[in-house]
């Protein structure tokens, strides 16, 4: 039995040892928003927060953080409150089919709380301040996920201005 504390809540996962947390987090807690692209670290669809940073969570066991606060999508925001990074993707319409999108606005917390700690936790979307982040660099620092419908310019956009 592994212990998991998703979105604040703790769970008893009764998995295999070697079940990778995506596969956790999907099939046994059914939090589903986390998606699996290409289950070998490539794509970024199943981005979750492992105590405030990034990962891809289909490279690392569940078995692994039992100790570790994870925040994934649904943690984020709900339909009634989303979170600004939610509002920010909706807005500046930065999808197109919708299946990155999940792991794009996950992994975007986390890089702008690898600015502001506020960013990182689920709470918060602190706004306060402005980071002065160019599109390449918000490009460069989003690179670990991929849309293969090419919303780019839209995502950037978001991210930049959720960022203001
Ligand atoms: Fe994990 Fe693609 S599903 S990086």
């Amino acid at each position: 039995m592994t212990t998991l504390t998703v979105n604040g809540k703790r769970h008893e996962v009764d998995a295999d040892i070697r079940t990778s947390l995506l596969d956790a987090l999907r099939e046994h807690l059914a939090l589903t928003g986390t998606k699996k692209g290409c289950d070998h670290g490539q794509c970024g669809a199943c981005t979750v927060l492992v105590n405030g940073r990034r990962i891809n969570s289909c490279l690392t066991l569940a078995v692994m953080h039992e100790n570790d606060e994870i925040t994934t999508i649904e943690g984020l925001g709900q339909p009634e409150n989303l979170h600004p990074m939610q509002e920010s993707f909706l807005h500046e319409d930065g999808y197109q089919c919708g299946y990155c999108t999940p792991g794009q606005i996950v992994s975007a917390v986390g890089m702008l709380g690898e600015f502001k700690d506020g960013w990182a936790s689920h709470a918060s979307g602190d706004l306060e301040g402005k980071l002065d982040l160019s599109d390449a660099e918000i490009s460069e620092r989003m690179s670990g996920n991929i849309c293969r419908c090419s919303a780019y310019p839209n995502i950037v956009n978001a991210i930049r201005k959720a960022s203001e």
